[in-house]
């Protein structure tokens, strides 16, 4: 397995079948994500960031999505991640972050933010950033419907 930079547009139906079948993601979602990762392969493209996973077949096994947080100096937001859930608990995940991570690190980064929800279906993925070293650091009730918070992760890269 190795991690990658670079996305290619041979990347853009493998990411959309990792989306759809990690089974969290609302349909409204995935096409959010897929906006990010069309716009990631268009020609001027210089607001979002990834990290693609391939197996020693180049087969894409997960992806993760980043880019600078708006009116801010130099903090970064996590928009995505996802494993090929056949794969999920490998590792993969956190090589996914520590890409990302380097990535901040060299444009200047200092803060890492990942949001997430507060309900049984991302429990997993909640102990994931645990585990990854982001503690959390905010949670606004109820953000996305009642019974559903938001909920900050983040890390200072400095
Ligand atoms: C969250 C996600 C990217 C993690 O990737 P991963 O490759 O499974 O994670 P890793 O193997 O690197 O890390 C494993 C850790 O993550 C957690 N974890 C999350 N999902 C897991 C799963 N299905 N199986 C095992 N561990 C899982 C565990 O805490 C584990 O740590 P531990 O083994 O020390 O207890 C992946 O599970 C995923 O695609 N989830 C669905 C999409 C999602 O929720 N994305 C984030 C949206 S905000």
């Amino acid at each position: 397995m190795r991690i990658r930079t670079e996305l290619r547009p041979t990347d853009r139906e493998a990411i959309a079948r990792i989306v759809r079948a990690v089974g969290v993601f609302r349909p409204d979602e995935v096409d959010v994500a897929m906006e990010l990762v069309d716009e990631g392969l268009s020609t001027n493209a210089d607001q979002y960031f990834f990290a693609v996973a391939e197996d020693d077949h180049g087969a894409v096994l997960g992806y993760a999505c980043w880019g600078h947080a708006p009116m801010t100096d130099a903090t970064y937001d996590l928009y995505w991640i996802a494993v090929d859930p056949t794969r999920h608990g490998g590792g993969i995940g956190q090589k996914l972050l520590a890409a990302c991570e380097d990535d901040v690190r060299a444009r200047g980064g200092r803060l890492l933010l990942i949001e997430t929800e507060g309900t049984p279906d991302y429990e997993p993925t909640r102990r994931f950033y645990l585990r990854a070293g982001y503690p959390e650091i905010a949670r606004v009730r109820d953000y996305y419907r009642v019974g559903a918070d938001k909920i900050v992760y983040g890390r200072s890269l400095a």
